[in-house]
């Protein structure tokens, strides 16, 4: 066993958690180049039981992570006030109910997120949500005039945005992708939140939430230690804060969905929030469902270039070695189990390395296995069209990057599947 390591046994057999501080130096850790054993501690001890698992690998998993890739999460806020500020009982027709929620997170210099909910009139009962962080603004998913306009910055590529900036020409400009009125209609309820309210996705800004915890630590901006995927993933949990008291949602049948970072974003949430009962990361790719160690498609090089921001300092170590990650993205699935995960693709989203995150979900099986759920029914990468609907899911249908209503039929089957 490598030297180092084999100190660390010792220690950790005793201890949980190493402080942040001696935890290696990338540049120590052996050369990996296969998914690293999920079932084994740092040390290379194997984890014998389930207690081990929940008690001690779980949350060194989670500290690997935080530490070495994502950044830490910004920590949850000691004030967290839920201010309504529309309900409206005939959305869609009267198909459902539509609320428009502020969460004010902090005391002073509060990050406001901007929730948009709408359940389904004709359940009576609490209803399962699915929770999806959104590129353009909750006035994107539908044209309804009583849905806010999105205040921050957004992506220039936002259809209506004037100097990066919402318009009213942006309402619903993406309605044909969101199609709430099935998800209704199938007795889910829908929730959704805008990235810019947590971070906006450019790294040498000073907004959001990791600049307002710069400012109160006196620190600098540091746009290649900013870590937005981390304070998305927050972002998300702000959310299920809400979600999970409010009376017309089931708390225990909450899933968390987004698309490409977003989709990094929303299986990291639900890696390190088990209010989280099911994550759906469509066609999420490189530092989220692919492997870092991925030879198809993006790599950590290329990811770590062109978004730096997106994780912290200690991933760019890892650039050119991800092999000597003590981790691979099947250990954040391995820390959603053994609650259900649906990988979703498309054939020529080959960025995003659809059969490596096959591979991926094959090396997150034999934890979920441990834990005595089921896993990955499937040796093989299912046809076209075909949804592997086991606790770990797999689906991948032709065409491009992009999300769909057609993805969100499957969405809705898996859940079907997999929550009811
Ligand atoms: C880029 C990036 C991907 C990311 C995608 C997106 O293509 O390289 O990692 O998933 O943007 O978020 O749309």
């Amino acid at each position: 066993m490598f030297p180092l390591l084999r100190t660390l046994a010792v220690s950790m057999l005793s201890l949980t958690l190493m402080s942040a501080a001696t935890l290696p130096d990338p540049s120590s850790f052996p050369v990996q180049p296969d998914l690293p054993d999920p079932l084994r501690f740092l040390s290379g001890a194997p984890v014998k039981t389930q207690r081990d698992w929940n008690n001690r690998r779980r949350p060194e998993l989670k500290q690997l992570f935080e530490h070495y890739m994502y950044g830490a999460l910004p920590a949850r806020p000691d004030r967290i006030t839920f201010e309504t500020t529309g309900t409206h009982q005939d959305f869609l027709n009267g198909l459902g109910t539509l609320r428009t929620v502020t969460i004010v997170c902090g005391r002073t210099d509060p990050t406001r997120i901007q929730l948009m909910v709408v359940t389904p009139n004709a359940v009576k009962g609490r209803a399962p949500v699915f929770l999806a962080m959104n590129f353009c603004g909750n006035h994107t998913v539908s044209d309804d005039p009583r849905i806010p306009l999105t205040e921050g910055w957004l992506y220039k590529s936002c259809a209506g945005c004037v100097d990066n900036h919402a318009t009213d020409a942006s309402r619903g400009s993406q309605k044909q992708d969101w199609p709430i009125d099935e998800i209704l209609r199938r007795g889910y309820a829908f929730a959704t939140f805008c990235s810019t309210d947590i971070d906006s996705d450019r790294g040498d800004v000073s907004d959001g939430i990791r600049a307002r915890e710069d400012r109160s630590a006196g620190r600098a901006v540091e746009p290649a230690n900013r870590g937005t995927i981390a304070a998305w993933a927050w972002g998300f949990h702000r959310c299920v804060d809400f979600l999970a008291k409010d009376r017309s949602i089931d708390p225990k049948r909450i899933a968390a969905v987004g698309h490409s970072r977003n989709g990094k974003t929303a299986l990291l949430a639900a890696a390190f929030d088990e209010r989280i009962a099911l994550a759906i990361p469509h066609q999420a790719g490189c530092g989220g469902t692919a492997p870092s160690r991925g030879t198809i498609g993006e790599s950590t090089a290329r990811i770590n270039a062109a978004f730096p921001h997106w994780f912290n300092g200690a991933f760019k170590q890892f650039t050119n070695a991800p092999a000597r990650l003590p981790f691979d993205q099947h250990c954040l699935v391995a820390l959603v189990a053994p609650r259900p995960v649906l990988f979703s693709n498309a054939q020529e989203d080959q960025w995003a390395n659809p059969s490596g995150q096959f591979d991926v979900l094959k090396a997150a099986d034999p934890v979920y296995r441990f834990l005595k759920a089921d896993g990955l029914d499937a040796t093989q990468m299912p046809a076209e069209g075909v949804l592997v609907r086991s606790r770990l899911g797999y689906y991948i249908r032709p065409g491009k990057h992009s999300m769909t209503a057609g993805d969100w039929g499957v969405f809705l089957d898996f859940a079907d599947a997999q929550l009811k």
